[in-house]
């Protein structure tokens, strides 16, 4: 069975409860699913797999959370090539520029953003971005 592991950063919830709309796709599509907060993380639990996602809001100004996402994100750069990345965080009042940003990162790093861009909510997912985050987890499901 594959599985698609959702590494993520969430200080009041909106992003968690984002990934776990992720795992829930993952699992309707037939897959296992694992929620990594990204401070439990480590790069090598991604070394292996082709398919995986990553979530944070936008913090700093329109940023990753920079104690613990940025820090993973600089050292996964570098082992990005050739995998399929699905990207998703919530936001407060910014453009989504943070996301964009995220977005150009990965590709640069080789990677392949699932449907070319991340899911960027305002505040807490409503239920078109579940749907929405759901089909995010199928897509990593078939690709994992
Ligand atoms: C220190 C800090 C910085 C933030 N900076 C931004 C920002 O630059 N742009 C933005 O749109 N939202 C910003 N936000 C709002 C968060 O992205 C928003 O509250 C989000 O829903 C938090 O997600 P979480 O519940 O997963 O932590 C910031 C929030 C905090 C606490």
């Amino acid at each position: 069975m594959s599985k698609v592991k959702i590494v993520y950063w969430s200080g009041t919830g909106n992003t968690e409860a984002m990934a776990q709309a992720v795992a829930d796709g993952a699992k309707s599509a037939g897959a296992d699913a694992e929620l990594i907060p990204v401070g439990t993380a480590s790069v090598a639990d991604l070394a292996g797999e082709k398919a995986f996602a990553l979530g944070c809001p936008s913090m700093g100004a329109e940023q990753l959370e920079e104690g613990e996402m940025e820090p993973f994100m600089a050292e996964l750069e570098g082992s990005l090539s050739g995998k399929s990345v699905g990207l998703f965080g919530s936001y407060g009042w910014g453009n989504q520029e943070w996301m964009r940003d995220w977005e150009d990162r990965c590709k640069n790093a080789g990677a392949s953003v699932v449907n070319d861009e991340g899911v960027a909510f305002l505040g807490a997912p409503d239920d078109a971005t579940v749907s929405a985050l759901q089909g995010l987890g199928a897509a990593l499901a078939s690709r994992a």
